[in-house]
């Protein structure tokens, strides 16, 4: 939806503050830059909105080059947001929040009725709305900034350190309502933050920049897992990476290698047998080549059945599997959210390897929700 073709800002003086920035951002992305004062996060917002203008390049939208947009249509197109929040003293916060609309020449009844449908976003009283912005906490304010943003219902925001100002646990909790109401509104957003816990809170890739060049752009995960070079790793921090290494297992290192098995042309008097010595009450089904074929439950074995039929003609097909490189966090999603009791771990060819169960993931996020929340105390003393 959004691309830069080699944009580069020079600035009166010979200041490259840009420098052949190649960048594709996707509809929908939540997309966060964050890098060293000075490194050129905010001219880059800029260029988009076209406060400031490339040197250099060209910035796309759906294809169409902003130099050649009309420059009105193309500002009310996008949401922004500056650092300082900005909202106009001797207006009241519905006058605020309805600013675009006005501009776009709204009615009066749009226009309240946009603000009366946006307080209710962010969980704020009506009456607020008559209000001035003294009226309200830094915290307040900075909802109203990100409103007005969305007024006019722009399918782009830019917010250049939107939170910045606010306190530890204010900042906090409008990242998570912002995240929830990103999701729910499918805007794309632009994000700039000196914060690297803010920016793997909220992005779903992050841009590192230094000297207007981009150094690594990824998910969260992407560069914490790798950083692409020791001027990552420094701004991420050591904890940080330490964290989240621990953060990042995945399925084979915590699976069970021996899950209990049986082979397809067993009887199910020889599987009910098994699952007697084993004290298990379902087996994975595997063929002659250790592929996975099915699982076999002792509820499937009801009364009544001839216990010489083979196993394959009672034993269910359906199964979730994950490989031993899926990421753990990902195979909890499958098993706690569908409720599955486990999940077979499998290589390429289908061939059984190991075996996760809800128990020991349990565990497993019981320590991490445990860990997190011990460690934020401790932040906050
Ligand atoms: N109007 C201007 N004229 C000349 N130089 C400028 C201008 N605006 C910014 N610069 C320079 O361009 C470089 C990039 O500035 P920019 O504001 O984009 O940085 P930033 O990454 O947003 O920094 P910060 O994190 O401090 O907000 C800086 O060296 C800055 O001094
Ligand atoms: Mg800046």
């Amino acid at each position: 939806m959004l691309e830069f073709k080699n944009v580069s800002k020079i600035y009166a003086g010979g200041k490259k503050a840009v420098d052949n920035l190649d960048l594709h951002i996707n509809a929908g992305e939540f997309i966060v830059f964050i890098g060293p004062s000075g490194c050129g996060k905010t001219t880059t917002m800029k260029m988009i909105n076209r406060l400031v203008k490339p040197t250099e390049g060209k910035i796309l939208i759906n294809g169409e080059n902003i130099m050649e947009k009309n420059i009105v249509q193309l500002r009310r197109s996008i949401g922004y947001v500056i650092q300082q929040i900005g909202l106009f003293p001797h207006m009241t916060i519905r006058e605020n929040i309805a600013l675009v609309p006005r501009l776009m020449k709204k009615s009066v009844d749009e226009r309240n009725n946009k603000a009366d449908e946006l307080i209710e976003l962010v969980n704020m009283p009506k009456e607020f709305l008559d209000r001035y912005p003294h009226e309200l906490s830094g915290g307040q304010q900075q909802r109203i900034g990100v409103l007005r943003a969305l007024a006019a219902d722009p399918p782009l925001i830019l917010m250049d350190e939107p939170f910045g100002a606010l306190d530890p646990i204010t900042r906090d909790s409008l990242q998570a309502e912002f995240k929830h109401l990103q999701r729910t509104l499918g805007k794309t957003i632009i994000f700039v933050t000196h914060d690297m816990d803010e920016a793997i809170k909220l992005a779903d890739r992050i841009v590192i920049m230094k000297d207007g060049k981009i150094v690594q752009m990824g998910t969260p995960d992407e560069i914490l897992r790798d950083p692409a070079n020791e001027f990552v790793e420094d701004f991420i921090g050591k904890d940080r990476l330490l964290q989240a290494q621990q953060r990042i297992q995945t399925v084979g290192q915590i699976m069970n290698p021996n899950p209990v098995s049986f082979k397809t042309e067993g009887t199910l008097s020889q599987a009910v047998q098994l699952m007697r010595e084993r004290r298990v009450d379902s087996l994975l089904v595997v063929d002659e080549n250790n592929v996975l074929k099915g699982l076999l439950n002792v509820e499937m074995i009801d009364r009544g059945r001839n216990m010489e039929t083979q196993v394959k003609e009672v034993m269910s097909t359906e199964l979730t599997v994950v490989q031993e490189d899926t990421l753990l966090r990902e195979a909890t999603r499958n098993i706690l959210i569908r409720g599955l009791k486990y999940v077979a771990v499998v290589d390429e060819d289908r061939r059984l390897v190991g075996l996760i169960t809800r128990t020991n993931l349990v565990d497993i996020v019981y320590d991490s929700i445990w860990g997190e929340s011990e460690e934020q105390t401790l932040g906050q003393v």
